[in-house]
Order: structure tokens, then C-alpha cells, then sequence
């Protein structure tokens, strides 16, 4: 088998024998290999169920920041496990499908956004995690929807700000913060779908249901939100609120762990637009058990960086962990 080849294609074509356990193997291959398996919280329901550690995108990076796996298996999107690997240059790390994108990280394309900040040489340049490493390079501080308000805190009231690339995420930051930071064009294809009207329909049907959405939302549905939050934060809210019954405003993934950890609960995925499964991150579900599976086994496909590219993007990512673990914050 050309494994180069594979690291190009994926395993799309390749067949597993059926009759293989599949939670067996991949617990087989993490202690053999000692190989630790990372999830974000889209993932279909068995990748969360094996992995060792899920979480947001921050409690990915500091958990990929400091394990002592030789093999970090990147149950995600290409950004986080290229921010695994700009953490841990000497570690390999994996990622089950290399085509597992992000329609935000694509929103902003570092030769573009060159271009916008150099008209704005005053500026200082804040970038969601959700980028590309070469957004990151072009970066003074990355931040993800858990620690975006305090890092923006963080910084004097009158230093001029760009936000790069979610738009939704960043007014909602200028409207908490009073700041007005110029805001690059940039959105979730999950996140913007959500229909308000149906909300609100869903809403009045269920008047004791409480809505909870990520801040990649549109602000017409932050506006009407009764908790806005990382996933992490958004889970938290669910275990710990009084309310049985929630009305979900992200990716659809999230359920099957709050449905977890909080049994008792109900838990409505908000409905979309059109009638399409649009809360499903087409980039996140991507990822599956199989391709999990023959990534541990052939060690493919693998993320590589250009060195200059990894130093240079390490540097605005470096001082969001440091910002985070002065204030206090855990993803
Ligand atoms: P968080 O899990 O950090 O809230 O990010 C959500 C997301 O869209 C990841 O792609
Ligand atoms: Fe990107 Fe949105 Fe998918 Fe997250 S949910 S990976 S932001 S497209």
C-alpha cells in the first residue's frame, strides 16, 4: 500500500473486515502505539464514546498541549489538529480524514487578509482558533469562543482591534465588550442556518424550554438566547440549570453528550432553515469510526507543517494559553 498516496486520498475506498470490533482495535492500537484520541464534541456519537478526552477547542488545545502521548489522534477538523501539531512539533499527529475542513476557516484566506491588515497597520489582529495556520501567522492573539471575551478584555479600551474570521462571534464580542473592533467576513456554514421563525415557533410551543447557542450564531438568535456559550460552556449550562428542557442552537453532535450527562433532560436540536440536516457540520461528521480505526492502524493520514509556518503561527497561540491560564480559564 502507498501510504504517501493514502495521506492524499484517505480511506474512503479501503474495506474493513466487518466482523472486526471496532472499540477493541482502537483501544488495542491506543496502548500499543501510546496514542491518546482527542474529540470535539460534532463527532458521531461512537468517536466520542472512545476517545480519551473531548472537549472544545480550547480544552483540545490544552489538553494537546501537555500530553505525554507519542501519537495525538485528532478526532476534528483540520485546524485543531494542525494546532496540535503547531503545540507538538516532535508528536505525530493524526487526523482521520485530511478533507475535514471548515467553511469559517475557509472564509478568510491568509493572502486576503494580508491585504485588509495592511490597511489597518494601527490594529492589532485577535483571531478565532477557526483559522488556517497562515491566518495564525498574520495573528497578534488567537482566542476561541470560551476565553474571546476576556482576551479582548484584556487589551486597553482604546487599542484598535481587527477580529478575524467569524463575524458573528465578533459583534457578538464588540456588543458584551462595548469595543468596536473591525470584523473580517467570515461565518459558520452550521451556525448561520439556524431559522429564527422555527425557534421562535418552537419556542412558544415549549415555553419552559430554554434556548442555548454557540456565539458563531446569527445575532437575531443570540439576542433571544437564554445562555451563549463555547460547547464546553454550553454542556455545562445544561447539567447544572434547573430547566429540563433545551432547545439547542449548534451542531447537533453536542446531544448525544448532554443527553450523557444529563439523562433526565431533553434535548431539542433547533431547527434549520430549510429542511435539510444542516446542525450537522459536514466537515466535523467527515471523521468515522473506520477511517479512526485504519488512521491509528497505518498511521495516515498525518498532519505536516512547513517549520517557518509552524514557529511563526505558534506565537499568537502561545499567548492565548498563557492569557488563559493567567485568567483562569479552562476549556
Ligand atoms: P468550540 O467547541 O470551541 O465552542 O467551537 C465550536 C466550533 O465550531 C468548532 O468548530
Ligand atoms: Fe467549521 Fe462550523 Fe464545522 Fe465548526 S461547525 S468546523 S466552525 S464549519
Amino acid at each position: 500500500m502507498d501510504l504517501n498516496k493514502l495521506n492524499e486520498v484517505g480511506f474512503l475506498d479501503m474495506d474493513i473486515d466487518p466482523s472486526i470490533d471496532l472499540f477493541f482495535e482502537i483501544n488495542k492500537l491506543k496502548k500499543e502505539k501510546n496514542a491518546i484520541v482527542l474529540a470535539h464534541y460534532y463527532q458521531e456519537p461512537d468517536i466520542q464514546d472512545i476517545a480519551d478526552y473531548i472537549g472544545d477547542s480550547l480544552g483540545l488545545a490544552q489538553k494537546a498541549e501537555k500530553t505525554d502521548a507519542d501519537i495525538i489522534v485528532f478526532a476534528g477538523v483540520h485546524f485543531m489538529a494542525e494546532t496540535a501539531k503547531i503545540l507538538n512539533p516532535k508528536k505525530k499527529v493524526l487526523l482521520p480524514d485530511l478533507k475535514a475542513g471548515c467553511s469559517l476557516s475557509d472564509s478568510c484566506p491568509p493572502h486576503l487578509f494580508k491585504l485588509f491588515k495592511d490597511k489597518h497597520p494601527d490594529h492589532l489582529v485577535i483571531s478565532y482558533i477557526n483559522c488556517s495556520a497562515g491566518i495564525k501567522a498574520l495573528s497578534d492573539i488567537i482566542c476561541t469562543s470560551s476565553n474571546a471575551r476576556l482576551i479582548v478584555e484584556s487589551l486597553p479600551k482604546d487599542q484598535n482591534i481587527i477580529f478575524a474570521p467569524d463575524k458573528n462571534l465578533g459583534a457578538y464580542i464588540n456588543k458584551e465588550t462595548g469595543r468596536s473592533m473591525l470584523l473580517w467576513n467570515g461565518v459558520c456554514m452550521v451556525h448561520e442556518l439556524f431559522s429564527l421563525e422555527k425557534i421562535i415557533r418552537l419556542k412558544s410551543r415549549h415555553p419552559d424550554a430554554k434556548l442555548i447557542a454557540h456565539p458563531e450564531c446569527e445575532d437575531a438568535v443570540l439576542n433571544i438566547a437564554d445562555f451563549i456559550g463555547s460547547t464546553t460552556q454550553l454542556l455545562k449550562f445544561t447539567e447544572e440549570d434547573d430547566s429540563n428542557l433545551f432547545i439547542v442552537a449548534t451542531e447537533a453532535g453536542i446531544l448525544h453528550r448532554m443527553q450523557q450527562n444529563a439523562p433526565a433532560k431533553t434535548f431539542i436540536a433547533a431547527p434549520p432553515d430549510n429542511a435539510c440536516a444542516c446542525n450537522d457540520c459536514p466537515h466535523m461528521k467527515l471523521n468515522t469510526l473506520e477511517k479512526l480505526y485504519l488512521c491509528m492502524k497505518y498511521e495516515q493520514p498525518e498532519i505536516i507543517m512547513d517549520e517557518d509556518l509552524r514557529v511563526a503561527s505558534r506565537i499568537p497561540i502561545d499567548r492565548m494559553m498563557e492569557l488563559s491560564r493567567k485568567l483562569g480559564i479552562r476549556g
